[in-house]
């Protein structure tokens, strides 16, 4: 019965075995990963956005060579996790009508705007790297396929962070205009970095079930953490300064505690009202309008192909 699987389930994952596809699973388990990792793969797509932008107007040939290699990777992740998500019974169609019509989350980072070209850096730097954590932490899942799929994004998403950070610490060692337009871009991402990883762990409803069954292998607070005990030391000897007065070293528990972070400003973001909201989906709708001939295209070949198989 229901309770005796349950606990057989629940007795896999202890013993730190992967749910393959075909496994049996809670119908919760199986919803709450549809809804993970599609939004993972919607923010994959979406956050092609913000640095596409910036290709045409990249500084030198091997900048735009980096920054082209770094949006096809994000298309790439975008693609695996699709089909990661599709394993669990959810059609690619319905998740991009989930996206396109609004109704889908996808990460409140790509909903702020990339103003000068320090922006791209510091997406690489900051954005990369709390990416990376969130990610490090997933590699480590319960579910086969979400698992393997991040064990390979996180070998590219190093690259990114690499090459975002080795950015920011030439301009803040530049001319002093170099310098000021990397710490803007710093002032401007650091809060929305931190706000990545999600609400405080008491205002974190999924939390719960999802530690339960291994699907997140650390809370939003410990990523965030993490993400902070890196990132605040290197900033700061770099020369660059972090837009939080309260924020400081605690030797006690050897953490970099930050201040207050503006949760109204999250919510307005996840909620459709962020600086680039509208604009993203809007984007988003009319590239998928676009590319309709090419998926007419693909029918009308594979049905072709079809037929001369059957001839
Ligand atoms: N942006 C948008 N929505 C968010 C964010 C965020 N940064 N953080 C939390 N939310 C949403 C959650 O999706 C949830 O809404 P839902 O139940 O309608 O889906 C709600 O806020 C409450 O949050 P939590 O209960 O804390 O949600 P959860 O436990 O799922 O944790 C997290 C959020 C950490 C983002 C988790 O879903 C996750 O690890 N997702 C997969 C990885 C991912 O998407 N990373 C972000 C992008 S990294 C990149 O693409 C480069």
């Amino acid at each position: 019965d229901y309770n005796e699987r349950l606990r057989e389930f629940e007795a896999r994952i202890a013993r730190g075995e992967k749910i393959e596809p075909g496994d049996w699973m809670p119908e919760e388990y199986r919803r709450q990963l549809i809804r993970m990792i599609s939004q993972h793969a919607h923010s994959e797509v979406v956050g092609m956005l913000p640095e596409g932008a910036w290709i045409t107007r990249a500084p030198t040939l091997k900048r735009k060579m980096i920054l082209v290699a770094k949006v096809q990777d994000e298309a790439g992740h975008g693609q695996y996790l699709y089909h990661a998500a599709e394993t669990l019974g959810i059609s690619r169609e319905a998740m991009l009508e989930a996206l396109l019509s609004g109704k889908a989350k996808y990460s409140s980072i790509f909903n702020y705007p990339t103003l000068t070209w320090a922006d791209i850096g510091t997406i690489g730097w900051l954005v990369d790297g709390a990416a990376i954590k969130n990610q490090t932490m997933l590699a480590a899942c319960s579910y086969g396929p979400y698992s393997r799929a991040m064990v390979r994004i996180c070998a590219e998403e190093t690259f990114h962070h690499k090459q975002g950070k080795e950015m920011v610490l030439l301009y803040a060692k530049g001319t002093p205009k170099q310098r000021q337009m990397a710490q803007d871009a710093i002032n401007r991402w650091w809060w929305p970095a931190l706000m990545m990883m999600g609400p405080h762990d008491k205002d974190s409803p999924n939390t719960e079930i999802l530690v339960r069954w291994g699907i997140k292998t650390k809370t939003n607070d410990q990523v965030r953490q993490e993400f902070i005990n890196e990132h605040a030391p290197e900033i700061l000897e770099a020369g660059l300064t972090i837009p939080d007065p309260a924020l400081r070293y605690d030797e006690a528990t050897g953490n970099w505690l930050h201040g207050p972070i503006n949760w109204d400003e999250f919510w307005q973001v996840v909620g459709g009202n962020g600086p680039m909201n509208k604009e993203r989906l809007e984007a988003r709708r009319r590239a998928h309008a676009e590319g309709a001939w090419v998926r007419e295209a693909l029918e009308a070949y594979a049905a072709k192909k079809q037929k001369t198989a059957v001839a």
